[in-house]
């Protein structure tokens, strides 16, 4: 295998971490890394708008995220790769790429280091109420057909995963959206919302909860003051926003941490795949298809879709949005079969 590293299960520590690991770090995001850029002898020797193979080492780093953690830089984003390996050069003092690929593959830090890299390469744009109208069909169909398919089951409970969940604002919309439910359709039922990403700085920001004005765009006045108080300029998650909302580290290219991610009712895997190539993407895929109970249901991003990728799922059209079912499903004597 090249970058002589093994796949991205072994290589990443335990994919689920305990929730709440880190809650009290506030201080997460980096230092500005502006003006600072990798000098390498390629890079210096070509000139703008030089078309030139990739330079070696970046694509030897790119294979060890691929293989670590399913995300693909394409040869037009290896400038972006190597913008952010700069910023881990500087905070690491070395000089060159061949150096820093060693401190990635080499060196007995090595886990480390590919955990503070993916901090930095993971894209994490998101904010609250996204996708209203998936939210909406959620509400609407989703959860009246789950409430119909576990209604012979002694015990009331409701398992959401919102799968690449970044900076928080996914779980914790869906966390306001069903306590909207709480005196209504989920009346003595227990909602539960597992969020998890590969990026640590995002799941600190989640647990801290602070909010500003870009992430909140969204939110309605109603919303506003039942659900989160102010902190200065920003809006920090109340205590019953919180609530029922668990955070952990999950790699979604790490094989043992997914399968016990299971008896899942819905998956919200939005704005994530696209950062993967298809093999990868299949591979997550299966393990949302084993995750998922029978009648569950797979959420992707507005303009994301399995066309290609899994035969599988099914695809559904709910009012104002699509989902994925668990292929060909009637409810008879009820069950769903
Ligand atoms: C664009 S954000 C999407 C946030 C949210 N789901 C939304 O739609 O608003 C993509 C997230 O996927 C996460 N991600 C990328 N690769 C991942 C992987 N291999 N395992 C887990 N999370 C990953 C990133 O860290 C980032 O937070």
């Amino acid at each position: 295998m090249r970058g002589g590293i093994s796949r991205g299960d072994e290589q990443i520590p335990a994919g689920v971490l305990p929730s709440r690991a880190c809650s009290r770090i506030t201080d997460c995001l980096a230092g500005d890394p502006k003006g600072f850029r990798v000098t390498t002898a390629a890079s210096a020797r070509r000139g703008p708008g030089t078309e030139s193979p990739p330079e070696p080492e970046l694509v030897r780093i790119r294979d060890v995220i691929y293989h670590a953690a399913g995300i693909f830089h394409p040869d037009n984003k290896l400038s972006l790769l190597q913008d952010r390996c700069g910023r881990r050069m500087k905070a690491l003092r070395v000089a060159t790429l061949r150096e820093y690929s060693e401190c990635l593959t080499g060196r007995a830090n090595r886990q480390a280091e590919l955990i503070a890299l993916l901090n930095e390469i993971t894209i994490g744009e998101t904010s609250f109420f996204r996708n209203q109208p998936q939210l909406d069909a959620l509400r609407r169909v989703v959860i009246p057909n789950i409430i119909q398919a576990k209604s012979h089951l002694p015990i009331r409970r409701l398992r959401i995963w919102s799968a690449g969940c970044s900076t928080g604002e996914e779980p914790y919309t869906l966390r306001m959206l069903l306590r909207e439910e709480e005196s209504g359709q989920l009346k003595n039922w227990c909602a539960e919302i597992l969020a998890t990403d590969i990026n640590q700085r995002s799941l600190v920001h989640a647990q801290h909860g602070v909010y500003g004005t870009h992430s909140t765009r969204n939110l309605t006045p109603a919303y506003r003051s039942k659900y989160f108080h102010s902190q200065g300029d920003n809006l920090q998650v109340n205590a019953i926003t919180r609530a029922h909302v668990t955070f952990s580290r999950l790699n979604l290219s790490d094989n043992s941490g997914m399968t016990f991610m299971k008896s899942m009712d819905v998956i919200f895997c939005c704005n994530v795949l696209i950062y993967f190539d298809l093999v990868s993407k299949r591979r997550v895929i299966q393990h949302f298809f084993n995750n998922l109970l029978p009648h569950g249901y797979l959420f992707l991003g507005h303009a994301e879709s399995l066309y290609g990728v899994n035969d599988d799922f099914r695809l559904v059209h709910l009012p104002g949005a699509t989902a994925y079912v668990k292929g060909e499903r009637t409810f008879t004597g009820g069950k769903w079969q």
